[in-house]
């Protein structure tokens, strides 16, 4: 019924660096060419922790709207957007919050975990509790079926899809929704409404999935409906309600095999990082003070690669023959560290070539990002517009 799209967000954090581009930036610069795809700072989410010192968000948008587009986010095939820019998010996130369980939003593991893990914050507001709510409008507010994201956040995506389905269900109500649903199966044609008929219960008396996928592929493809009508027959299929929001699914991206430079995670905080428009001089820099096998004192001591750091950028970087020659090379001291660690800085620095030269073009104009941005956020706007509409009219707020 509604278009594959995809949503997802990131907090404003600055510039990004190589974990970033290989945890989730080069997916979604992957997934832009598959669907249409709406990508934002999600700079509320920003305030729930940093609410006390807000002044560095503006900034930090800014250059992390560059890398994105650095890495190859194309403003003419994806939608790049801030969150703050289209309000209708936190239209929805209030209306969400009248009907979402307090129980619902202590139990998401990352609210404790975080309140822990920041300790030094004082997290115990009302915007921090609702940070898995807002991201829950953020996402239903487009009806978007995917959200790529980490592990770390897949119990949010699950509960957004609660939230959908509790929705629907306490707003979803229709007098005479059986009836008006019955005529819309007649409109399918003896055939086809037969199919949807046999579909339905196959669906709801034995829960096959693969019956509910063939009856909505159908219902797709179904071309004389009108859109109330495909709407009340994906809502029948699945019980006696319409579907006002959608429940997304979460697309896992693989964690990012990229260390940092001291084979923990690459994080700001650890100091362990190299950014996606850090110049050659300082990638080689850092690779060459890069820690490695601390075996190796000697050129002459032999090493162990799974001991390396670097050996895991080689495993990112790297083709099989090299790989070889790093493996034999280390354990028989036949190469130094230095030499290895070569391959490596070329691959970097040509992976960061294009991304360099993308974003000189936005340093040099900033006009440019802003009016991909406001772009962004004029389609973004439009299309929560409409989704608002709906649901304003479904609760009976539209005071027409
Ligand atoms: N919570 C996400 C993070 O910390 C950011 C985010 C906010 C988001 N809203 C979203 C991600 C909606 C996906 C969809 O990474
Ligand atoms: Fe690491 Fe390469 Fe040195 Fe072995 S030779 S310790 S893999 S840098």
């Amino acid at each position: 019924m509604y278009p594959d799209r995809v949503v997802s967000g990131m907090r404003p954090t600055g510039a990004m660096h190589l974990g970033h581009y290989h945890g989730a930036l080069k997916n979604w610069v992957k997934l832009q060419s598959e669907h249409p795809c709406l990508f934002f700072v999600a700079d509320w989410h920003a305030l729930t922790t940093h609410y006390d010192d807000p002044s560095i968000i503006e900034s930090s948008t800014w250059d992390m709207v560059i890398d994105w587009l650095a890495a190859g986010i194309d403003p003419s095939q994806a939608t790049v957007f801030i969150q703050s820019k289209v309000p209708e998010h936190a239209e929805l996130h209030l209306l969400l919050s009248m009907s979402t369980p307090l129980g619902w939003l202590e139990r998401v593991p990352t609210y404790k975990d975080q309140q822990e893990k920041l300790a030094d914050r004082d997290l115990a507001t009302y915007g921090f509790l609702g940070y898995p709510l807002l991201q829950a409008a953020d996402v239903l507010i487009y009806r978007a079926s995917m959200v790529p994201v980490g592990e770390d956040q897949v119990p949010h995506i699950e509960m957004m899809r609660e939230i959908a389905r509790r929705f629907n269900y306490l707003y979803g109500r229709e007098k005479d929704f059986e009836q008006k649903a019955q005529e819309a199966v007649k409109k399918l044609g003896a055939k086809r409404a037969k199919l949807y008929t046999e579909l339905r219960s196959e669906f709801q008396q034995k829960g096959d999935d693969e019956a509910l996928a063939q009856a909505k592929a159908m219902l797709d493809d179904a071309q004389n409906l009108s859109m109330i009508d495909r709407e009340r027959l994906f809502g029948y299929l699945e019980g006696s309600r319409k579907l006002i929001l959608v429940e997304p699914q979460a697309l896992l991206t693989e964690a990012s095999r990229l260390p940092g430079l001291d084979g923990q995670k690459m994080s700001k905080s650890y100091g362990n990082t190299i950014a996606l428009r850090d110049d050659s001089d300082t990638v080689t820099k850092k690779i060459r003070t890069m820690p490695t096998d601390p075996a190796r004192v000697r050129r002459t001591d032999p090493g162990n690669p799974d001991k390396c750091p670097v050996w895991m950028f080689h495993q990112v970087y790297s083709d099989q023959a090299t790989q070889d020659w790093v493996v034999q090379g280390c354990k028989t001291a036949g190469i130094g560290c230095i030499e290895c660690k070569q391959p490596v800085i070329d691959g970097i620095l040509k992976e960061q070539e294009p991304m360099r030269e993308r974003a000189q073009q936005y340093l040099d104009d900033p006009s440019l990002v802003r009016a991909i941005v406001a772009d962004g956020c004029d389609q973004a706007r439009k299309l929560a517009q409409e989704t608002m509409r709906d649901v304003r009219e479904e609760m009976g707020l539209s005071y027409n």
